[in-house]
C-alpha cells in the first residue's frame, strides 16, 4: 500500500465514523510563539482541547505536517526523520477510551489488514497523579488482544505532553511486531532493538499540567497520532522509510550520481531536502535565527553530504524535480511552488559553497592542531568557523566527530552570548559617535562606505558583512568578514566597481518604514538589535540597501574618485580596508 492510500483510507474511515476532515495546519505555527514548528497533530488544536468550540464539531480527523528538530544530527541512520506526516483523529470532549480503542483496532486490522498477532499494546500503569488505566486494558481485551501482549508502563512510556506545560494524559500505544527475534528474554515494546515498532499513540487528554502540578480539564479528549512514513514502511515490509516511494527515487538517483558510496549521506540528502522543501513551501526562509536557522542547517548539511558523495552540485535542480515528483500526490502544493522552492534552495547552496572550500581548509588546520593534542576543538575556533565561513556549530561538531575529535560546545555557547552582548554595546556607542560629526567629507565617506560594502559583496561573495566602520574627514575605514587576504586583482575590481557606481551618478534615497518591511526588502544591517520598530534605510539604486542613520549625499556623482589605500587583517576572519576619496 502506498502512503497516499493509507492516508486516504484513514481519513475516509474516520469520516465514516462521523469525524469531520480538517486541513493540515501550516508547519509554521500561527498562534504559538513557543515552538518553531508544529511537532504534533494536536498542536494547532490546543485551544479546542482546552474547551473552546471547534467550528467543525467535536470529532475531527486530519493529516498534519510536522517537523521535529531534536534529532537533526541523528538523521542518516535507518529511522530518524525531521519532517513527517501524522495522521490523527480527535475527540473534543466527545468519545473517550472505549470508542477510541475500538476504532483504532478496527482500522488497523480491517482497513490495513494487520493480523491481530502482529499487534502489542501498552497502557499506563498508574502513579500518584493518575490511577492505573484499567479501562484501556479492558478495551484491548474486548477487542481481542490477549493478556501477554498488553504491557503496563509508567510516565516515561505511557504519558504524553507537548513540552513542559499543557493538556496531557495517559496514553495507550500500539506496536507492530516485525517478527525479529527478541533481543533478550525481557525484550518488550519499550525496547528499541527493532522487534517492536510503535505505530499509533492514543492520548487520553483529561489533565492540564503547569508548574504547580496536574489539574483536570473541563472535558475528556482523545488525541491520536499515527506516523505515515513508518506505517507505510511496515506495510510494505521495508526495513527503513528510505525504501518507500516517497524517498526511493531520490535515493536511487543519488546512488546513480555518486562517485563515493555512503548510504548515510544519501539518506541525509534525501531527508533534509524533503524537510527543507516542506518548510519553504510553508513560507520558511533560511536565516541566522529560529526556524530560518534550522532551515539553513538542514540545507547546509545536505550540501555538505552531497559533496561527500562527490555529486556535482549542479544536479540539485534535477534532484529537487525527482523529489517533488515522488511527493506530489501527497502534497500537490510542492509542484505548484516548485520554482520558488528551487530558487531558495539553490541560492542557499550557492551562498554556502562560496565559503565552504575555505572553511574546510580552515577546519583542517584547526583539526590538525588538536589531533595530537587533546582532541578538542576550542570554542574560539568554532566561533570563527561560524562567523567567517558560515559553518553552523553543529556542522563543525559533526565534522569533528567524523575526524575522531570533539568540540567545546559549552564554552562556544558562552562566547556566542558574550559576543552578542558586546556587539550590542559597541553599536550603541558607535551610533552616538556617528551622529556627532557630519561635515561634508564625512557625509561623502558615509555614502562611499555603502558603495564599498556593495562592491565587496559582488566581487568576493555574499559572505561579506560589515563588521565595523570608522570615518574621519580624511578617510573611511571598513571592516568586513572575509576569510583571506584580497588579491591585487580583487582590490582593483572593487575599486573600479565603486568608481563605476560613482560615475553612474545614482540617486541616494532615504526611506522610512517598519523594521519588518525593511528586512523583507533585503536591507542589510550590521546590528539589527540597535534599531527600533521604525527604521531608516538608504537605497542607492539597485546597488545598495542598508539600515543607516545617515547622513548621505544626494547623488553618488559628487563623491570624486575612490581609492583603496590599504587592505589588511583586522582580526580572525575579518579584513580591514582603508580608502579615500580624491
Ligand atoms: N500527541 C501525540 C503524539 O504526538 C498523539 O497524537 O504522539
Amino acid at each position: 500500500m502506498k502512503a497516499i492510500e493509507i492516508r486516504n483510507k484513514y481519513l475516509k474511515f474516520f469520516e465514516k465514523n462521523n469525524h469531520k476532515i480538517i486541513p493540515s495546519a501550516s508547519l509554521i505555527p500561527e498562534n504559538d510563539p513557543s515552538v518553531l514548528f508544529n511537532t504534533a497533530g494536536m498542536q494547532p488544536l490546543v485551544p479546542y482541547l482546552l474547551g473552546e468550540k471547534h467550528p467543525e464539531g467535536s470529532r475531527l480527523t486530519d493529516y498534519q505536517k510536522c517537523v521535529r528538530t531534536n534529532d537533526i544530527d541523528e538523521v542518516g541512520d535507518n529511522r530518524h526523520l525531521t519532517y513527517f506526516e501524522m495522521l490523527g483523529n480527535w475527540s473534543l470532549g466527545d468519545y473517550f477510551k472505549e470508542e477510541s480503542i475500538a476504532m483504532s483496532y478496527k482500522f488497523l486490522t480491517e482497513e490495513l489488514g494487520i493480523p491481530n498477532e502482529k499487534l502489542s499494546v501498552t497502557c499506563f500503569k498508574g502513579d500518584e497523579d493518575c490511577s492505573k488505566d484499567t479501562v484501556a486494558y479492558e478495551c484491548w481485551r474486548k477487542a481481542g488482544i490477549p493478556d501477554e501482549r498488553i504491557y503496563f508502563f509508567g510516565k516515561s512510556e505511557n504519558w504524553w505532553i507537548a513540552g513542559e506545560e499543557g493538556p496531557c494524559g495517559p496514553d495507550t500505544e500500539m506496536f507492530y511486531d516485525t517478527g525479529k527475534t527478541k533481543c533478550s528474554p525481557e525484550c518488550n515494546p519499550s525496547c528499541d532493538c527493532g522487534k517492536y515498532v510503535e505505530i499509533w499513540n492514543n492520548v487520553f487528554m483529561e489533565f492540564y499540567k503547569d508548574k504547580n502540578g496536574y489539574t483536570k480539564l473541563k472535558q475528556q479528549n482523545v488525541d491520536t497520532g499515527l506516523g505515515l512514513e513508518r506505517m507505510t514502511m511496515l506495510l510494505q515490509g521495508k526495513e527503513t522509510p528510505f525504501e518507500i516511494e516517497i524517498f526511493a527515487p531520490v535515493m536511487e538517483e543519488l546512488e546513480r550520481l555518486q562517485k563515493v558510496d555512503n548510504i548515510q549521506s544519501r539518506r541525509i540528502v534525501t531527508e533534509h531536502l524533503r524537510s527543507s522543501m516542506m518548510i519553504i513551501n510553508d513560507g520558511g526562509r533560511p536565516s541566522n535565527v529560529d526556524r530560518g536557522y534550522i532551515l539553513r542547517r538542514l540545507l547546509r548539511r545536505m550540501t555538505r553530504h552531497m559533496n561527500k558523495l562527490e555529486i556535482d552540485l549542479s544536479e540539485l535542480g534535477n534532484i529537487i524535480d525527482i523529489s517533488i515528483n515522488s511527493l506530489k500526490e501527497l502534497y500537490p502544493e510542492l509542484e505548484k511552488n516548485k520554482e520558488i522552492i528551487k530558487q531558495v534552495i539553490i541560492e542557499e547552496k550557492d551562498k554556502f559553497i562560496k565559503t565552504l572550500k575555505n572553511g574546510e581548509k580552515e577546519f583542517e588546520k584547526v583539526a590538525s592542531k588538536v589531533k595530537n593534542n587533546g582532541k578538542i576543538i576550542d570554542a574560539q575556533s568554532v566561533f570563527n568557523l561560524y562567523e567567517t565561513y558560515g559553518f553552523p556549530p553543529e556542522m563543525t561538531e559533526e565534522l569533528a566527530k567524523e575526524n575522531g575529535l570533539k568540540v567545546d560546545m559549552e564554552n562556544y555557547q558562552k562566547l556566542f552570548e558574550e559576543h552578542q552582548a558586546k556587539s550590542r554595546m559597541g553599536s550603541e556607542a558607535k551610533f552616538k559617535g556617528g551622529l556627532a560629526s557630519t561635515g561634508e567629507m564625512e557625509t561623502k565617506y558615509h555614502t562611499a562606505t555603502h558603495l564599498l560594502n556593495a562592491a565587496l559583496k559582488v566581487v568576493l561573495g555574499d559572505h561579506v558583512h560589515q563588521k565595523g566602520s570608522n570615518i574621519t574627514e580624511e578617510r573611511l575605514r571598513f571592516d568586513f568578514s572575509h576569510p583571506a587576504k584580497m588579491t591585487d586583482e580583487e582590490k582593483q575590481k572593487v575599486e573600479d566597481l565603486v568608481n563605476e557606481y560613482i560615475k553612474q551618478d545614482i540617486k541616494v534615497e532615504k526611506l522610512e518604514m517598519k523594521k519588518d518591511e525593511a528586512l523583507k526588502l533585503g536591507a542589510e544591517a550590521m546590528f539589527l538589535e540597535k534599531y527600533g520598530e521604525e527604521v531608516t534605510i538608504y537605497k542607492i539604486g539597485d546597488v545598495s540597501l542598508e539600515f543607516c542613520g545617515g547622513p548621505h549625499v544626494e547623488n553618488t556623482g559628487v563623491l570624486g574618485k575612490f581609492k583603496i589605500k590599504k587592505e589588511e587583517a583586522s582580526s580572525a576572519g575579518v579584513r580591514r580596508i582603508k580608502a579615500i576619496l580624491e
